[in-house]
């Protein structure tokens, strides 16, 4: 599975690519809008940052406009995915893109039914948000399942990109189910690398040889 961050920040970013875990990245509106860089210096920054996916989300609502500005952010790097609403506007945009040869990922899903428009428009990503269901007493989780069942059941080749994760369970979740990414904050792969028995064991290791006054 691959493993994407989820931010617009630059340090973070270089942080985790450096640690050499990072497939891509996925940004939105409200990720840039917490950041002082210019939208264009910042994009271009990341997409130096990271060789695999950079989603990039339009502004626009309406379809002249997310083509005018999906077209615009496609040119930014070969390696941009251009991240639209799904709406009616947004899968109308994905096939019209899509038949540019440009990638789309679907973004704000929140139904299998949406992911289903989504995969038959030609979406390279469809980005389900599981914390957000979560957050309002539906599991998340359920929804990837079913759209990996639907998606096996004819052969879609939209990749489901788990989005909205909000813990490590729902990214091993994501793997169990065979999504094809999940897209993490930063605090969220911190937590990854994590486990206290690790921590202990090292300590105790370390210890051991310590008084044992032996060298490598
Ligand atoms: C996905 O691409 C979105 O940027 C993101 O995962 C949204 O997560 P949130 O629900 O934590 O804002």
């Amino acid at each position: 599975m691959k493993l994407f961050i989820d931010t617009a920040d630059l340090e973070e970013i270089k942080k985790y690519a450096d640690l050499g875990i990072i497939d891509g990245v996925t940004t939105n509106p409200s990720l840039f809008a917490k950041e002082k860089i210019s939208f264009k210096e910042g994009a271009e920054k990341i997409c130096k940052l990271v060789n695999g996916p950079v989603s990039l989300e339009v502004v626009a609502t309406d379809f002249d406009g997310m083509i005018k500005e999906g077209i615009q952010l496609s040119r930014v790097h070969k390696n941009v995915v251009v991240k639209l609403p799904c709406t009616q506007a947004g899968i109308k945009a994905t096939k019209a893109l899509a038949g540019k040869g440009i990638k789309v990922n679907l973004t704000l899903v929140f139904s299998s039914a949406q992911a289903l428009l989504a995969a038959k428009a030609g979406a390279a990503f469809v980005s389900p948000f599981v914390g957000r269901l979560d957050d309002i007493a539906q599991n998340g989780m359920d929804l990837i399942r079913d759209i990996r069942t639907i998606y096996d059941n004819y052969s879609f080749k939209t990749e489901i990109l788990v989005a909205s994760v909000r813990h490590p369970v729902h990214v091993v979740e994501s793997a169990l189910i065979g999504a094809d990414a999940a897209t993490c904050p930063p605090k969220i792969l911190e937590l990854l690398f994590n486990h206290p028995k690790t921590d202990e064991g090292l300590r105790n290791f370390l210890e051991d040889w310590k008084k044992s006054k032996k060298s490598l």
